[in-house]
């Protein structure tokens, strides 16, 4: 298991079941299991290959007798589920890998599992602010966020669980999780700093544009300073972790 997968396995709480959507290798649920932290796991795969070799990996850990294998959709799969049947009410689901989009696709389309879960991990490979924006405005809480770097890559492991209360989100919210910054995250300093090196090439592309092109010029300036000010909230919070 690699670094990404580690941190995410560290978010993931005692539970009975782990149902693992788009498992791929099945490196987290083996994992999970040969570590007592579930009892069972429950992996789902929307394509037969992975699924194969999941159950192959699963398989030669001699753990074919605690994993349930599903070929489908998401989350709706776990309707298929007979582990959840017998007992659906202490599961964790594991959301990894994936592009944002279709992160918040899949819990749209299987929100009464979401809803229940004890917890769900998600880890976003783009588009975080589209989920972050997306568990606010639908009631999902975000218990604990932590950052992990492999490579020269960041990563985010979000723990969330739905409380049904709609929460606001401010637009800094989106770009710096308020977990993150509330138990000072070792990498966020770090993370900060590349997201505004980001935040500037984008400012500095837009400032050209709208010098170039009289089109659409408000639009684009009020994205200009939206923007801004998003950076200067950053740097106040580098200026915080520093005290
Ligand atoms: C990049 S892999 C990530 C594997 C693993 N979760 C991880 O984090 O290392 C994404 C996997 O999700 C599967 N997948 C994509 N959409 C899915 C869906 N709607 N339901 C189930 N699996 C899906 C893909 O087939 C692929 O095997």
């Amino acid at each position: 298991m690699d670094q990404r997968l580690m941190t995410i396995a560290e978010m993931v709480p005692e539970c009975k079941f782990v149902c693992d959507i788009g498992t791929d290798h099945a490196y987290l649920p083996i994992y999970l299991l040969e570590n007592n932290i579930c009892q069972k796991a429950v992996v789902v795969e929307v394509k037969e290959g992975p699924l194969k070799a999941a159950y192959n990996n699963i398989s030669k850990k001699n753990l074919q007798d605690c994993v349930e294998a599903i070929l489908g959709d998401g989350i709706k799969a776990l309707e298929k589920s007979l582990y959840l049947k017998e007992g659906k009410d202490d599961y964790t689901i594991i959301i990894a890998g994936m592009g944002g989009n279709l992160i918040i696709k899949i819990l749209s389309e299987g929100l009464d599992f979401a809803k229940e879960a004890k917890t769900i991990i998600l880890q976003p490979m783009s588009k975080l602010e589209v989920v972050y924006e997306w568990l606010a405005k639908h009631g999902f809480d975000i218990i604990d966020e932590s950052l992990v770097k492999d490579g020269n890559k960041f990563y985010n492991v979000l723990a969330v669980k739905w409380s049904g209360i709609e929460k606001p989100c401010k637009p800094i919210d989106l770009y710096v999780g308020k977990k993150l910054v509330e138990k000072r995250d070792p990498l966020l300093g770090e993370y900060i700093n590349w997201k505004i090196s980001v935040l500037n090439k984008i400012i500095i592309g837009l400032k050209k544009s709208i010098d170039c092109n009289g089109q659409k010029i408000n639009e684009k300036e009020d994205t200009l300073n939206k923007l801004i000010s998003i950076k200067n909230e950053m740097v106040d919070i580098l200026k915080l972790l520093s005290k």
